[in-house]
């Protein structure tokens, strides 16, 4: 199926559901006065307790939040970690009008929401993301879940918060790396859906973040997101756009886990997207001249990352473990040109073979 957005900026807004701010604190007070007072939860992990809750304190009322902390780290996105989220509201007699406010990365908004829709059948819940990746991605359009048998995200639900509110004065606290992971899925929404906007992102300096010039970017990515999201909540058909670069992304991100070397989750979709402009090249003729240009400027903000022949097998395997997939059948979303897109292509080994020769010989030399 093919499928080319027809909007551009001048036409599209936020949803009222997403706020793009640098005044949280007020912010958060509107939505929180619609709630009873004793019915406030925050779920933080110790890094947003220690670095991000400093930010919302002059929030009108924020003493009134019950304070659930989980631990850091991907390794705790976990049932465990639900529970705890369960049993804290359960003793603290949160019932089906309490409001649960998510502040933290990807891992906290992804768990405090599934803790949220699951509780009592469902409470609202807010997501305050904190870091470039889940404000442009994880803490808009409604997936949530934990990781579960060895596969990331392999339960949860998906339902829509009652509000976003992200706020660009958290990024300040990232290190480069962060950002730049959070910054692939801007590039990914820039190739899937517009020109325009991947222009901007191949201007902006990485290395001398302008935060105000940053704010408006994600206000324009996530109305990307969005559009696709509105158009296929529960991702059925076009919502797969967002998987573009995430097919051999995981692989990547799988494999680096094997290896004891985790890549983040950004970097891993980089060097996705590159494997896929190629595929998308092989399969949907997407144009040579772009491709070349396009990889070189991604890895020249991710760098390098040599892969050998030896390893395709296994790069396959973990794409064949991928849940997107139907039955035995790797499953790509690949784009014609940028903002035109493709979903539910089927390539062969032999094509993602050669997909990850392009990777190598790249980053190999
Ligand atoms: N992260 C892709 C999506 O939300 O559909």
């Amino acid at each position: 199926m093919q499928f080319k957005a027809t909007e551009d900026f001048s036409v599209m807004t936020l949803k009222k559901s997403v706020v793009v701010t640098d005044q949280l604190e007020n912010v958060l007070g509107t939505v929180i006065s619609s709630f009873p007072d004793d019915k406030l939860f925050l779920v933080m992990d110790r890094n947003s307790e220690r670095f991000c809750l400093p930010l919302i304190c002059d929030t009108p009322n924020i003493e009134r939040f019950k304070k659930v902390v989980i631990p850091n780290g991907e390794e705790h996105k976990s049932l465990s970690s639900v529970e705890q989220i369960w049993l804290f509201l359960s003793q603290s007699g949160a019932d089906r009008k309490s409001l649960v406010v998510n502040l933290g990365g990807g891992m906290v908004t992804d768990l405090g929401s599934f803790a949220a829709s699951t509780f009592k059948r469902g409470v609202e819940f807010v997501n305050i993301p904190t870091t470039l990746l889940s404000q442009v991605d994880a803490s808009v359009g409604g997936k949530t879940g934990f990781n579960f048998n060895g596969f990331k995200n392999e339960i949860g639900v998906i339902n829509q918060p009652h509000q976003v509110i992200i706020d660009t004065r958290f990024l300040k606290t990232l290190d480069h790396e962060n950002i730049i992971s959070g910054y692939a899925e801007m590039i990914k929404h820039g190739l899937i859906h517009s020109q325009e906007h991947l222009a901007e992102l191949r201007k902006f300096d990485l290395h001398r973040p302008d935060y105000a010039i940053l704010q408006g970017m994600i206000a324009r990515s996530v109305m990307i997101k969005e559009y696709f999201v509105e158009k296929d909540p529960r991702e059925k058909n076009i919502r797969k756009a967002l998987n573009f670069g995430h097919t051999i992304g995981h692989a990547f991100e799988s494999y680096s886990l094997k290896k004891s070397q985790p890549l983040l989750h950004g970097h891993a979709v980089a060097f996705g997207m590159i494997a896929e402009l190629y595929l998308s090249r092989l399969n949907c003729g997407f144009p040579d001249g772009i491709l070349h240009h396009l990889s070189g400027w991604i890895s020249s903000i991710y760098g390098k990352y040599p892969i050998e022949t030896a390893d395709y097998e296994t790069f396959y395997e973990l794409m064949g473990h991928d849940k997107k997939n139907e039955g035995k059948r790797i499953n790509f979303t690949l784009i014609t040109s940028v903002g035109e897109v493709e979903i539910n292509r089927d390539c062969t080994k032999e094509q993602i073979f050669e997909a990850l020769d392009y990777f190598r010989e790249l980053n190999n030399d």
